[in-house]
């Protein structure tokens, strides 16, 4: 039997509509905040990875799905979004052509070859946002605001940890620091962190094979070796977050697993005592636009884990949509069904036929599995009558309407739908 790749999902049913509405909640909110959707292709040539993210990474060194295609390019499916976002604001001269800050959200899948488990797929979905053009540290505070927003929207509990990880002046000299201290512990570390120190020493802090930050407890961090720019912006950050009454605690262990970061870096762990559950992510990275080309734009921004997100909201959070459904108790009664579908399917409800003649018995019991709220039925009686029979499936109650008085039906369906919708906003 051919089944779904290893660590990719197929989704339908209810959890695809309550996935859905999660969606439509997410742009609601990402939308009036003034984002504005950004799509990208899947793909992207290879270079723009490893440039953008950067070699060392392990994204790109052991998690990028690559190929080569029918003229030989090397692409690779896309691991994050920033990236793509970046190459298209550079190709389409957003920065010329649009006011700053430009404000933008997706929302899509992205493919990382991780070992898969519970909350870490090999295709996830990530709503991410960008900011480019605003190098205050405010918006940043906005930015990790808006993650925050999303998840106070879904009713969960959370922890937002911040860092600074500085910039092209300070850094250099606090990872000369980790060099210094990590050196006399080669023989103590994993082999991936025994390369980091010469090629990544940063990532030593969030290592969680050899987790020198639970080891030692004289580890320098950056917050104690900021540049007096970084340390103002950082301070500024957590003023921000303050009165946006975002709780936040600093965490100088948050270094992030992609290279582009400069100043602000967070994370935000769902509390659930579980693995996997750092559900956003994200930063400042006032280079990478420069360095992928384009002209100096500072920029910040956060992608969150939608598997993450769904698997945190409850079960209940989405009542299942009402559905009304039509059948036919006899063969004569077909037409008349049609019709009434063709009436029925101008009007904003959600309603379908079954056009298989079927006992009255037969069709209460399909209706009920299938979770129908409203059966109309037409019969023998019906045809003659031009009526058709609705039964309320929760209640029992039952009502003749005349096969035109579809006004009539719709009013009423609305009417029930609006009591039975969970008002979500
Ligand atoms: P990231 O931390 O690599 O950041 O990913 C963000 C979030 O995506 C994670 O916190 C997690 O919830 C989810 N995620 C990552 N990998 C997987 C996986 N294999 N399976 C399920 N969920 C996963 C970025 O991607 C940056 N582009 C964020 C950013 C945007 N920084 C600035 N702007």
């Amino acid at each position: 039997m051919i089944k779904a790749v290893k660590g990719m999902n197929d989704l339908f049913g209810k959890k695809a509509y309550r996935w859905g509405r999660m969606e439509e909640d997410i742009k609601t909110i990402v939308q009036t905040a003034n984002f504005t959707e950004f799509r990208t292709p899947i793909v992207e040539e290879i270079a723009l990875f490893k440039r953008g993210v950067g070699e060392t990474t392990d994204v790109v060194q052991k998690e990028m799905y690559d190929f080569l295609d029918k003229k030989g390019r090397h692409i690779a499916m896309r691991p994050e979004g920033t990236a793509s976002v970046v190459r298209a604001f550079i190709e389409h001269g957003i920065s010329i052509n649009e006011p700053a800050p430009f404000k933008l959200f997706y929302i899509g899948p992205f493919f990382r070859y991780e070992r898969p488990q519970k909350g870490r797929y090999r295709q996830f979905h990530q709503l991410g946002i960008e900011i480019f053009g605003d190098d205050t540290p405010q918006m940043d505070g906005e930015m990790i605001f808006t993650a925050c927003r999303v998840l106070e929207h879904f009713k969960i509990d959370y922890e937002v940890h911040i860092n600074s990880i500085g910039c092209k002046e300070c850094r250099p000299v606090y990872r000369e620091k980790l060099v210094e201290y990590f050196s006399s512990k080669k023989d103590k570390l994993c082999d991936d962190c025994q390369k980091r120190i010469e090629t990544n020493p940063l990532r030593l802090l969030d290592c969680k094979t050899c987790n020198p930050k639970e080891k030692y407890q004289d580890i320098p961090v950056m917050t104690d070796h900021l540049c007096e720019i970084c340390d103002d912006h950082f301070k500024k950050l957590q003023k921000s977050l303050e009165i946006f009454h975002v709780k936040g605690v600093i965490d100088p262990f948050i270094v992030r697993g992609l290279d582009y970061y400069t100043r602000t870096a967070f994370e935000i762990v769902a509390n659930t005592g579980g693995s996997q559950n750092a559900v956003a992510g994200g930063g400042r990275y006032d280079n990478l636009v420069s360095d992928i080309g384009g002209v100096d734009t500072p920029a910040t921004g956060f992608a969150m884990g939608l598997e993450r997100l769904f698997d945190l909201i409850p079960e209940d959070f989405y009542q299942p949509p009402m559905i009304s459904a039509g059948y036919a108790l006899c063969e004569e009664a077909v037409d008349d069904l049609v019709h009434f579908a063709k009436h029925m399917s101008h009007h904003p409800v959600t309603f379908f036929a079954d056009y298989k003649p079927r006992k009255i018995k037969k069709v209460l019991q399909k209706a009920d599995r299938s979770e129908i709220s409203f059966v109309f039925m037409v019969g023998e009686n019906e045809v003659k009558n031009k009526t058709v029979l609705m039964k309320n499936m929760k209640t029992g109650e039952q009502k003749l309407y005349g096969q035109h008085e579809v006004i009539l039906i719709v009013r009423d369906l609305m009417k029930a739908e609006a009591n039975f919708l969970k008002k979500n906003f």
